[in-house]
């Protein structure tokens, strides 16, 4: 994955660890095809490498990403987007089985808040904005943002913050149960944004598990998302038993028993 795109950067930060930047910084990276193509391929390849653990998506301070890219899609007509199933490949995302950790600075409007509802854990720097715009130029959430964003935040809120296009804070995110923490500014000597080192961090943390059991773990909660209670607990009970088929859960258990640290293998 560590390629020349021309849309997004990708790199290798610690061990473990891909970090992929959105990289259309005038445009506020704003989400054209081209962009998401070039993420999706990244990530199909990140996530079959053995060497990375975990997934960073990051932009500019200034912008996560401004929403789907308006000047190539204000133009297209009905039939096009329904036949060519526009921006039906975003769905993608969801079925990376990596961790994926959005580090979120500045604006993340309409499709942008919709990526990073997509990624597992959230992040914002105090900068961050959130919203959902849609409304103010004649159409509608269309990247999961009317089904996450309510499962997210309630109901009451989602609606208002969907039918006025108001932004919100940081604060706000993490009050809501959107977001995990705000990451406070720190000094950024090295150039990195502290969300985006913070992000790295959590990322080499979770990369250091079993993951299996990390992947595991993440199709579990993610079944609360999709299927009702008694089906989400017997699926999380089934995959629960499955670790016992790990030699990573012989390890993991042994080591506690034996007072050592566990080396995982992955298998
Ligand atoms: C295309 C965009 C863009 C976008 C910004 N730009 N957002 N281009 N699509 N979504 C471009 C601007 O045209 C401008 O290009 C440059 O980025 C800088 O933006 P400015 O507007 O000059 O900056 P500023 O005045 O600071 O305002 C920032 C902003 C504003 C508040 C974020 O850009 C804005 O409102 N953007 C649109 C937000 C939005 O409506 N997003 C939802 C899109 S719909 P030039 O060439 O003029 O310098 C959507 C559908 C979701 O996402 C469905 C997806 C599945």
């Amino acid at each position: 994955f560590n390629k020349q795109y021309e849309n997004i950067l990708t790199a290798r930060p610690e061990p473990g660890v891909a970090l992929v930047t959105l990289n259309r910084p005038k445009a506020l990276n704003a989400l054209n095809s081209a962009l998401f193509a070039e993420l999706n391929e990244a990530l199909r390849l990140i996530d079959a490498d053995k060497e990375i653990g975990a997934i960073v998506i990051t932009g500019s301070e200034r912008a996560f990403a401004a929403g789907a890219d308006i000047k190539e899609m204000k133009d297209k007509s009905f039939a096009e987007v329904y036949t060519d199933q526009f921006l039906a490949d975003w769905q993608d995302l969801t079925s990376i089985r990596k961790p994926i950790i959005a580090a979120v600075s500045g604006y993340a409007l309409g499709g942008g808040c919709e990526l990073a509802l997509m990624a597992d854990i959230l992040l914002a720097a105090p900068s961050a904005q959130f919203g959902q715009p849609e409304v103010n130029i004649g159409t509608i959430t269309g990247g999961g943002g009317s089904q996450r964003l309510a499962r997210a935040v309630g109901k009451s809120r989602a609606m208002e913050l969907t039918l006025t296009g108001r932004m919100w804070s940081a604060q706000d995110a993490v009050a809501w149960g959107m977001a995990s923490r705000v990451v406070e500014a720190g000094d950024a000597a090295d150039g990195v944004l502290p969300v985006v080192r913070e992000a790295v961090a959590l990322a080499r943390e979770i990369a250091a598990k079993s993951q299996v059991a990390v992947q595991a773990q993440k199709e579990a909660v993610n079944v609360a998302f999709e299927q009702g209670l008694s089906e989400g607990l017997r699926t999380e009970r089934r995959l629960f038993h499955m670790t016992f088929a790990t030699a990573d859960q012989k390890e993991g258990m042994a080591a506690f028993a034996e007072k050592r640290k566990p080396n995982f293998t992955n298998s």
